[in-house]
């Protein structure tokens, strides 16, 4: 029998994401053909190069414009992070709060909407999606979250609405018709107890979309994500969907309400436990290389060998193309938000194993694929 990581691999692969020649896993290629490692390359399936928020290393992140960006410079997979409004409509944010996205805070007709909530314990002030309808949220406009690092990013503030999660899938299908490859949807539920405490579950609108689309079954090109286990255990246990999910890992602390910390889960007892309801993890990227005390790139920890040994694929965040973001010894210049070695730093996290990648700058993921590939073939 199959386990969770041929399902996966199966599913990508019939997705249309993964080069045949290079998918198939041991189990299902019958004998082992390996004669050394060059043989074992050629059969990994091809890492995935995830569009984070979009391209949006080039975009204000979560805006249609950053999505089709990411798919036009190759990415597999774009990434929308759900929210809900008041109304309970998933919408594509990086958090509840959006004062830092949108240009809510210019806009005086909403002013006293402006609180504080108890975010996972945690007191947060601004603006919150849930207390907007959608008829509301579409009259903000989006603005980059960094503009101090990405100052070119802000021509376009002011631009882009706050897109539905349908409107994203409606690109996904428009986009895979024009480039002539799926375009895979990569859905995050963002702090789905807090809004379950609303009264504005995120699963059950999420299991309802992807069906009304016809991307709930194992071969969808769909990955559905969260911080909480709890949260991925009630997608598959009671909604039922069908498509790979994954555990994202904190390099510390508890998912919220949950008395294990990240840590027990990512224990290779923690791994075989997880493999029961999930198809892979993703970790942040240091839980896999760390770095030294001195901001150097360190040596590769237990955790892709743990994660394969228990039959779970892994997809760390989040590679990001300037100096600040990069181990001190890929940076280039003393400039913070100038570029550094990026690419170097993606191709020594691909050498290490990792199954895909989630980068604000999805071109430079696939190259540092296609040169991390060709290094193999090479060797
Ligand atoms: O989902 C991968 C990565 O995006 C997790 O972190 O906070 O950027 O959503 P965050
Ligand atoms: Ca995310």
């Amino acid at each position: 029998m199959a386990d969770r990581r041929d399902v996966l691999r199966m599913g990508v692969l019939a997705a249309g994401i993964v080069t045949p020649a290079v998918a198939a896993t041991p189990a299902l290629a019958g004998p082992r053909l390996e004669r050394d490692g060059r043989d074992r390359d050629r059969r990994r399936a091809r890492p995935l190069v995830i569009g984070h928020r979009g391209a949006s290393g080039y975009r204000p992140e979560h805006t249609l414009a950053s999505y089709e960006l990411a798919a036009r410079m190759g990415a597999d997979f774009i990434e929308p992070d759900l929210v809900s409004t008041k109304d309970g409509v998933l919408v594509a944010r990086h958090e509840p709060e959006i004062g830092g996205t949108t240009d809510v805070a210019a806009r005086p007709e909403f002013a006293a909407r402006r609180r504080t909530v108890l975010l996972d314990g945690v007191p947060v002030t601004g603006w919150f999606t849930h207390d907007f309808t959608l008829a509301e949220l579409k009259t903000l406009r989006a603005v980059e979250r960094l503009p101090q690092v990405r100052q070119r990013n802000t021509l376009y503030d002011g631009l882009f609405t706050i897109p539905t999660f349908q409107e994203v899938l409606d690109l996904r299908a428009r986009l895979s018709k024009e480039l002539g490859r799926r375009i895979g949807v990569y859905p995050e539920t963002k702090h789905p107890t807090y809004f379950r405490d609303l009264g504005l579950d995120l699963e059950t609108p999420l299991a309802r979309v992807l069906r009304r689309n016809d991307l709930d079954h194992s071969g969808a090109p769909v990955f559905v994500q969260s911080f909480e286990a709890g949260n991925l255990r009630a997608l598959r246990a009671e909604h039922r969907l069908r498509v790979p999910l994954i555990f994202l890992t904190a390099a510390a602390g508890n998912p919220f309400n949950d008395p294990r910390s990240y840590a027990d889960y990512l224990t290779p007892a923690g791994l075989r436990e997880l493999s029961a309801f999930v198809a892979g993890i993703g970790p942040e990227k240091n839980q896999i290389i760390p770095r030294r005390p001195d901001g150097t790139l360190g040596s590769p920890t237990s955790l892709v060998g743990d994660a394969h040994d228990a039959g779970l694929a892994l997809h760390p965040y989040t590679f990001r193309a300037e100096n600040q973001f990069l181990p001190v010894d890929f940076r280039v210049t003393n400039d913070p938000n100038a570029y550094g070695r990026a690419i170097d730093e993606q191709i020594t996290f691909l050498r290490a194993g990792i199954d895909g990648l989630f980068t604000d700058q999805p071109d430079i993921g696939v190259l540092a694929r296609s040169l991390a590939f060709a290094a193999a073939e090479d060797a």
